[in-house]
């Protein structure tokens, strides 16, 4: 091997170690102070103003060495959105699937990472939270699984579908909380699983369900601005009804989907001006370890896939 080629091997190898001592870090970190829900929304009411953002990311699945090192990744840069110094960033809401499949490590984990974002964070509950003993750890961990509260002149939701439907109890709730929230400029709804499949190839269908039309319809109703889900793991956005429907669920699982079809690793900034909102969504290159292990060979498969069937 020329020598050139081995300086350059030493190199990328020596990146790739480099890039594992985040997730070594958290596994040997010490279990961190847990807040709830409840708790990150009180700090929002000292808020003033007009002009805000927020981070919306969901499915990190925390508690596999692969989920953890790319939400710890996706993480530095949530924390370093600041240094644009627009508006401030009030809090992350991550949609749910926040454990891999609801164990007690998982949660543990999730908290070590939560701990590391440097804004108040509100969850919503996602299937794989509610696997084995989760119902219980979630409420330790993260306390109500719906809620509602409010931040300058918005009003955000938070609600529980992971059964991928909602009761009648539910439906009652949500139209009084959306009767509340006309008091405000804007509406907002955290929920896991989106009413409408965003990605045609998935086998997720929702929109034949009786409970996505009546949710999609009382949306449009009450003017909601933009409804956050995750469950598919992938970033997506449509609008429907006059309503805004953002599907941004890579917030640290590895994703199956093509990155060309929204299959990556990222997160989303929400930015409300007064009256106006908007959002970007921030793609992040995976930890270099990762990107060998899995994200290269997902779309060499997809590449090949397309180039020979
Ligand atoms: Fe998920």
């Amino acid at each position: 091997m020329k020598k050139s080629a081995k300086i350059l091997a030493v190199i990328i190898l020596a990146a790739v170690i480099y890039s594992l001592i985040p997730v070594t870090c958290l596994y040997l970190k010490n279990d961190p102070v847990q807040y709830t829900n409840d708790q990150a929304a009180d700090k929002l009411k000292a808020n003033m103003g007009e002009f805000f953002e927020f981070i919306v990311t969901s499915d990190c699945h925390s508690g596999l060495a692969l989920d953890d090192s790319a939400s710890l990744k996706s993480i530095r840069h949530m924390n370093r959105e600041k240094r644009f110094q627009k508006a401030p960033i009030d809090f992350v809401e991550i949609t749910g699937d926040v454990s891999f499949r609801g164990s007690a490590w998982d949660y543990r984990i999730f908290n070590g990472i939560r701990s590391l974002i440097k804004m108040p964070v509100i969850c919503a509950m996602g299937n794989h939270d509610n696997d084995g003993d989760g119902p219980n750890l979630f409420k330790k961990y993260i306390g109500k699984d719906e809620m509602s509260f409010s931040n300058r002149n918005s009003y955000f939701i938070v609600l529980n579908n992971i059964v991928g439907d909602l009761t009648e109890k539910q439906f009652a709730y949500l139209e009084e909380e959306l009767k509340k929230s006309l008091a405000y400029r804007h509406r907002f709804i955290f929920t896991h699983k989106p009413p409408i499949s965003p990605y045609q190839q998935s086998w997720y269908r929702p929109e034949l369900s009786p409970w996505a039309y009546a949710f999609m319809k009382l949306c449009e109703k009450y003017r909601v601005d933009i409804v956050f889900t995750g469950h598919e793991h992938m970033f997506k956005n449509g609008n429907y009804g006059g309503v805004r429907y953002v599907t941004s669920g890579g917030g640290g699982i590895i994703p199956h989907i093509p990155a060309g079809d929204g299959g990556f690793l990222h997160y989303t900034v929400v930015r409300v001006y007064g009256d106006y909102v908007d959002y970007e969504v921030r793609r992040i290159f995976p930890p270099l370890w990762e990107f060998f292990a899995y994200y290269m060979w997902k779309d060499v498969f997809y590449f090949l896939k397309a180039a020979l069937f």
